[in-house]
């Protein structure tokens, strides 16, 4: 299974939910491809957020080596999961989609919530760490080998 984790900047909540879900997949045998995009374009390049580094640190994740991309076409057609973190994220994604075949990947990787952006609040990080870190176990669990 090929997965696409995607928020906004692609430097604070999809590269957690990327470092999380991938090495999640790895540990239990699964050979899936798991990715990070974002919708916006103002972080290309750049390491995730120093946040969002430290929180997965403290829990035993390493996302310091990911680099911040954005979302294309090629992925809405190469992976098979789109999961995007809130429900402008959901907007902006459905908005780029040209067919039914893209448009049937692309859900809320909360299903029926957001994941809230962290950005311009620091005490947020945790919290969103912990939302993202239970639904990547949950995906685990329900998941494809
Ligand atoms: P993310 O958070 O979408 O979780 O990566 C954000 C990162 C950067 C910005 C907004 C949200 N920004 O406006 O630059």
């Amino acid at each position: 299974m090929k997965v696409l984790m995607v928020c906004l900047g692609n430097i604070c909540r999809s590269p957690l939910a990327h470092g999380i879900l991938a090495h999640k997949a790895k540990e239990s045998g699964k050979n899936w491809i798991v990715e990070s995009a974002g919708t916006g374009n103002w972080h290309i390049g750049n390491a995730p957020d120093s946040r969002s580094i430290a929180v997965a640190a403290k829990y035993g994740f390493d996302i310091s080596q990911q680099r911040a991309q954005q979302l294309t076409q090629e992925m809405l057609d190469y992976y098979d999961k789109i999961y995007v973190m809130d429900e402008q994220n959901y907007q902006d994604v459905v908005e780029m989609t040209q067919n039914d075949a893209q448009k049937s990947k692309v859900e809320l990787f909360l299903p029926g919530g957001t994941v809230p952006d962290p950005y311009w609040d620091d005490n947020m990080f945790e919290l969103v760490f912990k939302m993202i870190h239970a639904r990547c176990d949950q995906l685990i669990k329900e998941g494809r080998k």
